[in-house]
């Protein structure tokens, strides 16, 4: 049988996918910090453990409690992660260490724990969980979308070193989902700007945020699952995946229409 860690499992995407994997029967571990969160996953069989990506010693201790168990990890799907969105006038630099430290550095600390046993077995899949703001520009997005964009050209590098060793490095383009995201990104984006210059349209924002990922409109992130899952069990060409309609429609506008005309309707959609 298959060994899967997802972190981010207590919620939206690595929730989703982890029940997928285990109803797939992979052995999966689900990772997250809430644990409490992750208890109904016990129903699928899968393990529940504390991980916190931010934290090395509980990365390395969670990695090699699952190779001395198990023997091997094949497929690493990184989804822990959130958005600090923000004006950067507005985003202290501590907050700006922080979005990179859970989105890019400690997902990367994650992937280095898992490589030794991924290069003995000449095999393994890793999926990074990034978004369309990985490649495209959003509203008081400069901080989440740098660490996605920085998430795109780090996951295109790993994956030259390691397909040598059989390893595919695998990344998930997301376009709004529904999940808890939009409301902590809201509520990010609300704080950080009260009472500051960009307040009227940062309230604009993040009550659009808020209406748009409570309206129950979203894709579910079970629609992200399933693609992940897919793109573990196939030997795809592709190594990259945009999940949603309106994203992909985002992404093709973007690439047809001049930068300046595409920011203008941007801007004069919110
Ligand atoms: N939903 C969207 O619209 C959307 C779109 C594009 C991309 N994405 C990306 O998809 C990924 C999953 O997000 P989601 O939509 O599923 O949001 P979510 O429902 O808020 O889930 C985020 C998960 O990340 C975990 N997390 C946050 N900080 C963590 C840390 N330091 N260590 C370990 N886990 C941590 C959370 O668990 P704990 O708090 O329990 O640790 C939670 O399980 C993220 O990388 C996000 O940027 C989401």
């Amino acid at each position: 049988m298959k060994v899967a860690l997802v972190t981010g499992a207590s919620s939206g995407i690595g929730y989703e996918t982890a029940k997928n994997l285990a109803k797939k029967d992979y052995i999966v571990y689900a990772g997250s910090r809430t644990v409490e969160n992750m208890q109904s996953l016990k129903a699928y069989h899968a393990n529940i453990v504390q991980l916190d990506v931010t934290n090395q010693q509980q990365i390395q201790q969670v990695i090699n409690e699952i190779i001395n168990k198990e023997g091997k990890i094949d497929v690493l799907v990184n989804s822990a992660g959130y958005g600090s969105l923000g004006a950067v006038e507005d985003i202290k630099l501590s907050e700006a260490k922080k979005q990179f430290d859970v989105n890019l550095f400690g997902l990367s600390e994650v992937i280095k724990a898992v490589l030794p046993s991924m290069r003995a077995n000449q095999n393994g899949t890793i999926v990074n969980v990034s978004s369309v703001s990985g490649r495209l520009p959003s509203y008081f997005g400069a901080w989440y979308n740098a660490s996605k964009h920085a998430l795109e050209g780090y996951s295109s590098s790993l994956r030259l070193e390691v397909s040598d060793f059989g390893i595919k490095v695998v990344v998930i383009q997301p376009g709004s989902i529904n999940t808890n995201w939009g409301l902590i990104a809201a509520d990010n984006l609300a704080k950080v700007s009260r009472g500051g210059a960009y307040h009227e349209k940062s309230a604009l924002i993040s009550d659009m945020l808020r209406t748009q990922f409570k309206s129950n409109q979203l894709p579910q992130p079970s629609v992200v699952a399933k693609r992940i899952v897919k793109t573990i069990e196939h030997n795809h060409i592709r190594q990259r995946f945009i999940v949603g309609k309106f994203a992909k429609c985002l992404v093709f506008v973007n690439k047809i229409l001049p930068g300046k005309l595409y920011n203008w309707i941007i801007q004069r959609g919110i």
